[in-house]
């Protein structure tokens, strides 16, 4: 078989990734994943798929299959999770929402390098706040590079990353690191790709992500991401893509009704 290898910083790090795939495995058992074909210290051998990564004209069906992961991941497991608390099951511990990206947010947002925040560090904390209340879904790291795509065959990679999240964090990152790479995005796509994400947590009967947290979860994308502008292919930056409903949306706290 055909394999692709990822050769790890640390045995640590390599095993984080393999209790991350297992962890997707189980929890999004209908989702196309990779097999491990052999587990060597800091390596492990993938199986290899064939396809492409996603781009802007992919959004509302990666939308799609990331809400349909989120509400897989929740009704299966994640109902009984705290975002601001670490989730256990069996082997594996995923942190907590805000940790260590609450630091993260602070040091960026504090060093200046992140041109035209629509957040303050109070906002960060006051949504970080919020968000421990809300419905646990899980972040992966949703860049459009993390999907295969032959046809309509969608291959969810990349297990490096998992944390908790809320609903629609991570739909925000696909958004954002899409919108970084191939520059802004129709605003009707955007709409479109959070009424397909949201349409699988309201039908179990969960909130979805509002646009007011959709906003706020690509404002924080925007400072976490920005330090990797100029690499992985990112060459626009949130500040000059993102629509404006997002900032006004975030500036005007009575306003719910974007885009
Ligand atoms: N199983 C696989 N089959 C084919 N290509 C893969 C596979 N896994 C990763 N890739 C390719 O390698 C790239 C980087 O792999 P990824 O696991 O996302 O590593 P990184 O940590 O560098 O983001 C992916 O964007 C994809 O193009
Ligand atoms: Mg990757």
């Amino acid at each position: 078989m055909k394999t692709f290898t990822k050769t790890y910083l640390s045995a640590q790090a390599q095993q984080q990734s393999l209790a991350h795939h297992r962890w997707i495995a189980r929890t999004n058992p209908d989702v196309r994943i990779p097999r491990i074909v052999q587990v060597r210290p800091t390596e492990i051998d993938f199986e290899h798929l064939e396809g492409r990564h996603g781009g802007p004209d992919d959004l509302v069906a990666l939308a799609n299959l990331l809400g349909h992961q989120h509400t897989s991941a929740h009704t299966r497991e994640l109902h009984a999770a705290r975002l601001d608390t670490p989730h256990t099951h069996d082997t594996i511990t995923i942190t907590g929402f805000a940790d260590g990206r609450r630091e993260r947010l602070h040091r960026l947002l504090a060093s200046g390098t992140v041109p035209e925040p629509a957040l303050t560090p109070e906002a960060a904390d006051d949504w970080l706040k919020q968000a421990a209340i809300m419905p646990a879904a899980f972040y992966k790291d949703s860049n459009p590079r993390n999907f295969l795509i032959a046809d309509a065959d969608v291959a969810v990679i990349d297990f490096d990353s998992l944390t908790l999240a809320p609903f629609g964090y991570d739909l925000a990152k696909l958004v954002v690191s899409t919108a970084m790479t191939t520059g802004p995005l129709p605003e009707d796509a955007i709409r479109r790709a959070v009424d397909a994400y949201n349409h699988h947590p309201r039908q179990r009967g969960l909130p979805g992500c509002s646009w007011r947290e959709f906003a706020a979860w690509c404002e924080f994308h925007h400072v976490l991401t920005t330090p990797y502008l100029g690499t992985n292919g990112y060459r626009f930056s949130w500040h000059t893509t993102r629509p404006s409903w997002t900032t006004d949306v975030l500036r005007y706290l009575d306003k719910e009704s974007a885009p």
